[in-house]
């Protein structure tokens, strides 16, 4: 009997889970490696980001957010990013973000969300992790690679 309902639940933990994994991958997640450009930057520099990679350790809502009434909106799960990009509303035409800033970053600018999220990010965990201080994360090269000759 016991044994009976340990195989029941097994089976019912596999069915869930597998539906859980299914509607995980049915979720639009973006591209697995993605260039960021900086398209409207007089000078862009652009960023190498393994997206996938960071989806594996890290929460949407750590890079993603929306915005209502010029303010920022928290992720929520499922919100719709396609199209979103972060320059999107990170320019200098957008009025709602005009002089904000974090620190000395400026928020109207792709700059300043791209080091205000993901450089702040790599300095604290190089920090926290001597291995990843190691791999020089928090250097500008890890995501401006040097052009290849
Ligand atoms: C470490 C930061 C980070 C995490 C974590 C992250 N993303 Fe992203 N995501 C980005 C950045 C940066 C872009 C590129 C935006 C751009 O090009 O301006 C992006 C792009 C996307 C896009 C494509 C938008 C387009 O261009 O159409 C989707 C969809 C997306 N992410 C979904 C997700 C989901 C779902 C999760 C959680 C499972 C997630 N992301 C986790 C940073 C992140
Ligand atoms: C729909 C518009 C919109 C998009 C898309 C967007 N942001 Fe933002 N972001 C905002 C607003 C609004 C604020 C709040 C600014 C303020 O009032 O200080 C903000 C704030 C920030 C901040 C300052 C710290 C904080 O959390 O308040 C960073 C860093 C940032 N965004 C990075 C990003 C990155 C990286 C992306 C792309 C993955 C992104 N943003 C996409 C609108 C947007
Ligand atoms: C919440 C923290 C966090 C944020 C935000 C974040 N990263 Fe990272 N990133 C990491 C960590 C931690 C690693 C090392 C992961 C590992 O162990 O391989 C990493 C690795 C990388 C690597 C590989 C570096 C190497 O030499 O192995 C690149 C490139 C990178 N991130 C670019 C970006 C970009 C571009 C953004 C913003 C769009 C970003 N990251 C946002 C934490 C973050
Ligand atoms: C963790 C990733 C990361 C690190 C480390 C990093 N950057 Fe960036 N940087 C970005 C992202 C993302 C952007 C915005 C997207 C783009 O324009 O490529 C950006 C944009 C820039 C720009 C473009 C400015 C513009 O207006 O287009 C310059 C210049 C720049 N970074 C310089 C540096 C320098 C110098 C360092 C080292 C002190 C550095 N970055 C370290 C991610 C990083």
């Amino acid at each position: 009997m016991l044994k009976k309902i340990l195989v029941c639940s097994v089976v019912s933990m596999f069915v869930l889970g597998g539906a859980v994994i299914s509607s995980m991958a049915n979720a639009d997640k973006g591209a697995a490696e993605i260039k960021m450009v900086g398209s409207k930057s007089a000078k862009p520099k652009p960023a190498v980001f393994p997206h996938a990679k960071h989806q594996e350790a890290f929460k949407c809502e750590e890079c993603h957010h929306g915005m209502a009434d010029g303010k920022k909106v928290a992720y929520t799960e499922g919100m719709d990013l396609k199209g979103k990009k972060c320059e999107g509303c990170h320019n200098s035409e957008y009025e709602a973000l005009a002089g904000k800033k974090m620190g000395k970053l400026k928020l109207d600018t792709i700059k300043g969300a791209g080091h205000g999220n993901c450089l702040a990010c790599h300095k604290k965990m190089a920090k926290e992790d001597a291995s990843l201080k190691e791999r020089k994360i928090d250097k500008c090269a890890a995501c401006h690679p040097k052009k290849k000759k």
